[in-house]
């Protein structure tokens, strides 16, 4: 599957999402448009999540350990919060599609790898490796998805944002 490169970002004017940071508009714009349910995974502080749930999607927003969960749940106390590492907390089919942000490729592909039967159900995956863009590609395409990648800028750094379609099944 190829990888189509995108640079020069642009982030969308007037348009929901322009409180959030570059990096994190950037992610919320590759959410496709007509997507109705997503898990974001490793939340953070949810801002994201709550930009997400406000453009009306069903949001489940999750984090891997009690301490950065307790504070994701006090951050969107009305949002579906859920504890485990991963794609673990996650049924499989229960939501279209994932966000994974803010985390290395390498651990962006183990978390993929470690929860097949969640990972393939998902029509698309919006991943932002901090680290290892490159190598995340790799893992991807050999794993059977197909990744188009969009670069965004904030300030000096530059991010990549991967749209991820749906795991090509045998
Ligand atoms: C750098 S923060 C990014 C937060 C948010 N996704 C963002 O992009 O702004 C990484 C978050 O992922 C969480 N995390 C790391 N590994 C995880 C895992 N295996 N499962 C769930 N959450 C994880 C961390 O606790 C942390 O809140």
């Amino acid at each position: 599957m190829g990888v189509a490169e995108h640079r020069s970002f642009e982030p969308p004017a007037r348009r929901p999402g322009r409180g959030l940071p570059p990096r994190l508009r950037a992610v919320a714009a590759a959410v496709p448009g007509g997507a109705r349910s997503v898990a974001d995974v490793g939340a953070g502080d949810g801002q994201l999540a709550r930009h997400l749930a406000a453009r009306g999607l069903r949001v489940v927003a999750t984090e891997g350990r009690p301490g950065p969960f307790a504070r994701l749940r006090a951050a969107v106390p009305r949002l579906d919060c859920r504890l485990g590492p991963g794609l673990e907390p996650l049924r499989p089919g229960e939501v279209e599609g994932i966000v994974l942000a803010g985390l290395g490729g390498h651990r962006i592909a183990s978390i993929l790898e470690a929860s097949p039967e969640v990972a393939t159900a998902l029509d698309w995956l919006v991943l932002q490796p901090q680290q290892h863009a490159r190598q995340l590609v790799e893992w991807l395409r050999a794993a059977g998805y197909a990744a188009r990648a969009t670069t965004a800028a904030q300030g000096r750094h530059s991010y990549t944002v991967l749209l991820v379609s749906r795991h090509e099944r045998p």
